[in-house]
Formats: structure tokens, sequence, C-alpha cells
């Protein structure tokens, strides 16, 4: 108790939110009891959170920044980090992990700084309204609604409970469904994530018919958390409706699938949805799948994050492209994307810095590959606040509902139009072209 009051009154903000954060990694690693976590955070906050931490080393990422490995007790944080979250309401980053040795190679094969640089410009066309312009239509704010709703009646979608595997499952299974007509589509569940507990992420894969080994990837994460499972030994009955984040990003996801697939399109490159587990507790399941694909050379060449999707307020703009932690290209296309086909459907759009690697986005980036995230329109910023990204106030709580929402999913018909068009441009559309010389030759003959 004395630790808390003296933090709480001592404690600056930006050290605050990165504390909140810890607690999840710390009791996320699926053994409750485990003695310490070592943890990879900014030399700032550490140099304020001293208090806290032991055996701390100084090391430099990527991009220069100063950067401290600490130990810390999850027993001690876990206490912390929940008043701090109702207190400051805010959100931090940071990186987790089990042993010193895994935090020191986190950061030296860290690749945040080539990947941010990759110049894939050349790659990013527009060209193919052919197929998307029909799709965009076509998005309904009733299945996107349906989704969110199912969603968020799952208890919750802890990572390390039942209810959070159940999740994983009915996703699997709703993304088979709308792929069952498709012989060039897979659904699985990827369990190869060491720290996700018993959650799976679920990854739909459309085989692409010309460029099958250009990997173009769309992502939301399927878990949800409440600071209330920030203790040491969470109680796994705990609601966590988790309409927002990241139900809106998940059923966003579906409607993309759901409108791309039934037109019959066939990608010349291979188009891969992704289902992240255990997001909230530090990136987890994304982390494991990016590190895999660069292990096994897979050639990713984009990847769009969707996390959070559907919160407005009158803000006079639609979505956010976030700046950091992704590919400049990326988001420059982002950008064109938008102004190509949402732009004459009356959008608007804005940009974003999270200054921390706030979403699954990050994993990619820091494993290399090509990575950016589109975000809600929100509310308008606290400007005395740096840490306010203007979000929906209560993420991460039990009122994350879609009736605090103006029970309407109709924000996130813009994301699926954004999805649609990241998807149709980036995986580009398989124009039958074997045929065409096939009838080709065949007339040839005939004459
Ligand atoms: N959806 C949030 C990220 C977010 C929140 C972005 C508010 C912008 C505004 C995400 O699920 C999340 O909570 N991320 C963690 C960080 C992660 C490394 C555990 C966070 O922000 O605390
Ligand atoms: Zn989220």
């Amino acid at each position: 108790m004395g630790v808390r009051r003296r933090l709480a009154a001592v404690i600056p903000l930006a050290v605050a939110e990165i504390v909140a954060t810890v607690s999840a990694h710390a009791r996320g690693t699926g053994s409750p009891d485990a003695e310490t976590v070592y943890i990879v955070t900014a030399r700032q906050t550490y140099d304020a959170a001293g208090l806290l931490a032991r055996e701390a080393t100084a090391w430099k990422d990527s991009l220069g920044r100063e950067l401290v490995i600490a130990q810390l007790d999850p027993l001690q944080i876990g206490a912390l980090s929940r008043h701090v979250h109702e207190r400051e309401q805010r959100c931090g980053g940071f990186f987790a992990f089990a042993s010193r040795p895994e935090a020191e190679a986190f950061i030296v094969r860290d690749r945040t700084a080539e990947a941010i640089a990759l110049p894939l410009g050349g790659l990013y066309t527009i060209d193919n309204q052919a197929t998307v312009g029909p799709w965009l239509a076509q998005v309904s704010e009733a299945n996107i609604h349906a989704t969110i709703t199912t969603l968020s009646a799952f208890r919750n979608r802890y990572y390390a409970s039942p209810y959070g595997r159940q999740a994983a499952e009915w996703i699997r299974d709703s993304w088979q469904a709308l792929a069952a007509e498709r012989d060039d589509a897979t659904v699985e569940l990827f369990q190869g994530c060491s720290n996700c507990s018993t959650q799976p992420s679920v990854i739909l894969t459309v085989r692409g018919a010309e460029l099958p080994d250009e990997v173009v990837v769309l992502g939301g994460h399927l878990d949800s958390i409440t600071s209330a499972f920030s203790v040491p030994v969470p109680d796994l009955e705990q609601p966590a409706p988790g309409a927002d984040d990241d139900a809106s990003g998940i059923a966003t996801l579906t409607e993309i699938i759901r409108i791309s697939l039934a037109s019959g399109w066939k990608p010349r490159r291979t188009v891969k949805f992704m289902g992240y587990a255990a997001e909230e507790v530090g990136l987890r399941g994304s982390a494991a799948i990016a590190n895999r694909f660069r292990d096994d050379g897979i050639n990713v060449i984009g990847v769009l994050q969707l996390d959070m999707t559907n919160y407005r307020q009158n803000v006079g703009r639609d979505l956010r492209i976030v700046s950091d932690f992704s590919n400049t290209a990326l988001t420059t296309y982002f950008a064109e994307l938008f102004d190509a086909y949402l732009v004459p459907l009356g959008g608007v759009r804005s940009a974003l810095a999270c200054n921390y690697g706030c979403s699954d986005h990050a994993s990619w980036t820091s494993a290399g590959f090509p990575a950016g995230m589109v975000f809600e329109a929100g509310r308008p910023q606290n400007p005395n606040n740096p840490w306010d990204l203007g979000a929906f106030q209560s993420i991460h709580s039990t009122a994350d509902t879609l009736a605090n929402m103006g029970n309407s999913a109709s924000n996130s018909v813009r994301f699926a139009q954004f999805g649609l068009a990241f998807a149709g441009e980036l995986g580009k559309t398989y124009d039958g072209a074997e045929d065409a010389i096939f009838s080709d030759d065949f007339e040839v003959v005939v004459d």
C-alpha cells in the first residue's frame, strides 16, 4: 500500500503508462508465480521508474534510442498497475521477456530502423479499380455490428482464459464458412507462440494465383483485456467485452473477407488475414508469427493492422494513419489509397503518432517487414496530455461495448472499405492470363 501511494504521488504520466502495461506482460507468461520479468523500455521511462527496477543495463536500439533492460517483480508491478490504469487512463509500450538473454536477443535482432525505411514504393501501385470499385458499396454495417456483438458476448477474450480460446475458434469457424467455396483458401490456427497460453492466432490464406511467394497481410488482435486482469493471479471469469478493442478490427476483417471472397476475386499475390492472439499482453501472437515468417524467409510486402476502428465523435475525420513504427512508403500508400477510394465517398483522413509500439504492426516492423496501421477517428485529444491519443476512453474496461458507441458499427464501414482497397490493390487480381494465352493459341490453330 505504501508503495502504491508513493508512486501514485510522484510517478510521471509517461511512466505510469508504461508501468500499467508492464504488469500485463509480467503476469502474462502463463506462470503467474514467475519470480521476475525482464522488460525492454525507453531510458526515459526507466529513469522515472527506477524505484521498481533491479540490475538495469543500458542499450541502444536500431534507431539509436536509449533503452534499458530491467528486471522487475511482477507482484509489485501488478499491484501498481491497476491503480495507475484506473487513474491515468493511459496505455504504454514495452516488451517483456522471461529471461535477460531473451530481452538482449530482442534488441540485437530488432530491425525496426530497416523496416521503416524499406524503399518499396515501386510495389505500391493503384490500378485495380475494376476489382476494388464494386466492392466498396457492398460493405454492410449490419454484418460488422453482428460480428462485434458476437465477439463482445464472449465473457472475455483474455489470452489465458478458456473464453479466449473459444473466441479464436469461433473466428476460425466463421472465416472457414466464408472460404468454404474456395479451393484456393485455407484457414488454420497458429499455435507456434510459446507465451500465448492456450490462445491460438487465426490465419486465413488466399493463395496467390501468379505470385504466391509475395505475401500481403491484413490483421487485428482477437484478444481482450481489462485493467482488472492486471493482478498476479487474475480471475479468468471477469468480463472484458473489448467491442472497440479489438472486436471492431476482427469484424472489419471479417467483412473484408466476406466481400472479397464472395466476389470470386483471385489475387495475384498471396493474401493472409490474421487474428492475433495475446496482443494485450505485449504483442505476443503477432511477434511469434512475424518472427516465424522472418526465420522462414517469407516475402511479406505489406502489412495492414486494424486495431480499434469504431469509435468516433464529431471530429471531422474518419480515419487516422499511424505514422510511427511503420514503413514510410506504406503509410504514404495508405494515404494514396484513402484519397483514391475513400475521399470520393466523402472520407476525411488525418495522421496519428502512437509514440510507442501500440499494436501488432510493431511486431512486423521489429521483424523487418513493411507494416502500418490505421486507427479510429476517436475524440478530440487533450492538448495538455501528450499521451492522449484521442481514442475511445472505455477501452480496457467493461464499458468497451457497442452500446457505448451509439450501438452502431457505421464508423467501421470506412475501415472495411479501406481494407478492401488495400487487399485489392496490393494483392491485385489474377486476370486469367493463362486462359487468354490458351484462347489465342486455340484461335491461331483454328485459323
Ligand atoms: N488498441 C490498443 C492500442 C491503442 C490504444 C492505440 C489507444 C491507440 C490508442 C492495444 O490493444 C493496446 O492496448 N496496446 C497496448 C500496448 C501493447 C504493447 C501491450 C497499450 O497500448 O497499452
Ligand atoms: Zn487493441
